[in-house]
């Protein structure tokens, strides 16, 4: 077989300036805009520019801040979600000079006022689509205050769930990320929000796991796998990008002028805003890489940091720089002029090209939350599921259900619902108790003091309801407080008292279906022994038991599939599909990759989900035996429900390049499509794979297209083991 010492290398401006999608969206109304702000700079003072790059929190009491504003000192607010405070602000910017509007921001991640489950759920899905009804609903509920922007959504990679904002994401895969990083900037702008795609970028791949720490990301890494949400989220067109806070390779980002200017913007042509994270400039101080907080100020300039995030650098010490000579006026105008755009593409203006951003209409209360119902019934995962235990119908006999967290009607993450009103939320026992309440017993303990099972309230109790079941349920929920910012763990098992209540109720002997209320990816090995189905709910939201219940009695299947691996220890991590090889692939013997004390596989593999129904995969085939880097090839697979009842399917497609000039991932996502299937159907599914996508990035970050042999897989998770192949010509 031939295969490729031909490298293709596709220029490095096939990746720039990709086709941006605009509120105004036409190469003439951009050129208006262009006018328009060159018009209003060449009236702006020296502090009105400055202004507009200052973006602090909303602050207590309000008078200096109204004064700031009306002096054109601040061009932005963070956290301002009273509407009246809002229209305060936008009467001052009327009687102000310029009538620069401003931008007014707060974190609407996965819930206003309706939660929704949290971003890590929404990728279980393996559905953009609902991702983007997601996203706009919540965009819906916060506009009606006056919010024009969300700090959303959060598109980093990581392969390490010790990193507690994995929650915030779409998992580990580069594919799948930009597949939900495109449809959350979709939806976020339909409801009626600019977005700020963040944290670019390697944020999720701190050292260790430890939130804030750097990262080492060399270039083919940075560009296959962190960096395509990104172009995604710029395609799709988010106005905004987030810095992060982080170091990469040793620079922090925020004073990095090669990953901001050169890549962000000048090679993704990104030509919105580009932000600091929260008090980031101020923060370059403790990396190490400024003085103080002028020099901070200059050096987060330089690197490309169009808008200071509460560090008030810009603010403080930005003129007097500018008078001194230390920093260039052209530095400020650049910065100004996107921020500026960004404002005029919003429609905040009161002659923005397209007219004037409205508040829009809000969406009733009920399609919200049938929204957040539908993102929760196909998020959950169903891991495992012996002697079909799940779902519970009424052979299953007595049910025993077992945990605080089945009484619990608030969401565990970080990013709660914002707006001051909670919404209704039914508690599972009652979602349970009124779908099989009056056909058969439904006990119920707490045995848990607190929803997160941190002390136990009853340990015999659960045991003696557990002993006068037939199937056990038993409900655990990741400790309330580790999801989200700040929150890395070093341990991954079950915590509080959850294990050691498993532990005993397994000595029962009544098979045991878990489910798991959590934000990452936990070591669920001790778990997974003792119990017969295992179904993770991440964290739901307000509609969210509602649908668990839903599930746990069939009304709908599990279609969930993992978009991050579950490991079986923490010391296995990182772990992913699509690791490279090593020169001794695992084979349990010494002298190969792996641990003495530790299988090299994961518990459960990225992909992975199971449904109450079965599916079969066979003919899979390609189009041609062969394909050139600008070509195109077909691949089809049949899938057919081989089970008694109906159900969802996600068909995973996957490729491995087996010979080429660096090594390549054992296996690389490449497609997907969830599909129904009633009982007995059979579909065949197309998949149309661009040979320029089965390319990678050299390691001066050039896309290289290699001819060789690609080796293809198709199936219900990353293991997949239906196979063909063809090769890319030269
Ligand atoms: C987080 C950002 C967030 C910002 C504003 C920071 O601590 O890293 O993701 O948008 O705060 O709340």
């Amino acid at each position: 077989m031939k295969h490729g010492l031909l490298l293709l290398t596709l220029l490095a401006s096939l990746c720039s300036s990709p086709a941006r999608s605009t509120p105004t969206g036409t190469p003439s109304a951009d050129r208006a805009i262009e006018a328009k702000i060159t018009a209003l700079m060449a009236r702006m003072t020296l502090t009105e520019k400055v202004g507009q790059l200052n973006f602090p929190s909303y602050a207590f009491p309000r008078e200096p801040q109204l004064e700031a504003v009306r002096q054109g000192r601040i061009g932005g607010l963070l956290n301002v979600v009273n509407p009246a405070h809002v229209k305060d602000f936008e009467a001052v910017i009327q009687a102000s000079r310029l009538k620069i509007p401003l931008l007014f921001a707060i974190d609407a991640i996965h819930s206003f006022h309706i939660a929704f489950p949290t971003p890590i759920a929404w990728a279980a899905t393996w559905r953009p689509e609902l991702a983007e009804s997601a996203a706009e609903a919540i965009a819906l509920e916060t506009a009606q205050t006056g919010v024009n922007l969300t700090f959303a959504p959060m598109i980093d990679i990581s392969r390490d769930p010790r990193w507690g904002r994995v929650i915030e994401g779409a998992g580990e895969d580069p594919m799948l990320g930009a597949a939900f990083a495109a449809a959350r900037v979709r939806g976020y702008r339909k409801g009626g929000l600019a977005t700020s795609a963040k944290h670019f970028v390697g944020y999720g791949a701190p050292e260790g796991g430890r939130d804030y720490n750097g990262a080492q990301i060399s270039a083919p890494e940075l560009f296959d796998r962190y960096i395509p949400p990104f172009q995604a989220a710029i395609e799709a067109g988010s106005e905004t990008v987030m810095a992060s806070f982080n170091t990469v390779n040793g620079v922090p980002v925020t004073a990095n002028r090669r990953l901001i200017t050169d890549v962000l913007k000048t090679r993704l042509g990104f030509d919105g805003l580009v932000m600091s994270d929260f008090a980031a400039i101020m923060e370059l101080k403790n990396h190490g890489v400024a003085a103080d907080l002028a020099d901070a100020a200059r050096r987060a300039l330089h690197a490309g940091i169009d808008l200071d995030m509460e560090s008030k650098a810009y603010d403080r010490h930005l003129e007097a720089a500018v008078k001194a000579g230390k920093v260039p006026m052209s530095e400020v105008d650049a910065a100004v002029r996107r921020v500026l755009r960004v404002k005029y593409r919003m429609g905040l203006f009161e002659d923005s090209p397209g007219g004037v951003r409205k508040i829009p209409a809000k969406m009733d209360e009920e399609t919200v939350r049938k929204r957040a119902r539908a993102v929760a019934l196909e998020s959950f995962v169903l891991l495992k599921n012996n002697g079909a235990t799940l779902p519970i119908t009424k052979e299953s006999g007595t049910v025993a259900l077992i945990g605080a967290a089945a009484l619990a009607t608030k969401d565990h993450s970080w990013y709660g619902p914002a707006a001051l009103e909670k919404p209704r939320t039914e508690t599972l026992l009652d979602a349970l108790k009124a779908r099989i309440g009056n056909r058969q017993t439904l006990l119920f303990s707490e045995a848990f003091a607190d929803a997160c099972g941190q002390a136990f309230k009853d340990k015999e109790h659960a045991l003696a309801t557990a002993r006068a079941a037939d199937v056990v349920v038993l409900i655990v929920a990741e400790d309330c407080t580790v999801s989200g910012e700040g929150v890395s763990r070093a341990d991954l098992t079950l915590s509080g008292v959850q294990q050691e209540m498993l532990d005993a109720l397994a000595t029962v002997g009544k098979p045991i279906a878990l489910v798991v209320e959590t934000g990452r990816p936990l070591a669920l090995s001790a778990a997974n022994d003792e119990v017969a189905s295992m179904l993770i709910a991440w964290h739901p939201g307000t509609e969210g038991r509602t649908a668990l219940a839903d599930v746990l009695v069939g009304e709908t299947a599990p279609s969930g599939k993992l978009p991050m691996t579950f490991p079986r220890s923490v010391g296995q991590i990182p772990i992913s599909y699509s690791d490279l090889p090593t020169s001794r692939p695992p084979t349990g013997d010494r002298f190969t990759t792996g641990y003495v004390d530790e299988k090299p596989t994961p518990l459960y593999p990225f992909g992975h989900g199971l449904s109450y129904t079965t599916f079969a995969y066979s003919g899979l085939k390609v189009s041609a035996p062969g394909v050139r880097p600008n070509g195109k090839i077909e691949v089809r697979v049949d899938v057919k429900n081989t089970g008694l009842r109906a159900g969802q399917e996600v068909v995973q497609l996957y490729t491995r390049q087996t010979v080429a000039s660096r090594s390549r991932p054992m296996r690389e996502l490449k497609a997907f499509e969830k599909i129904a299937l009633e009982p007995g159907e059979q579909r065949t599914v197309r998949f149309l794979l661009k040979a320029s996508d089965l390319g990678y990035h050299d390691e001066d970050g050039n896309k290289v297209v290699e001819a060789g042999p690609i080796r293809v897989f198709a199936g219900g998770s990353s293991t997949a083991e239906l196979e063909t192949g063809f090769e890319i010509t030269d």
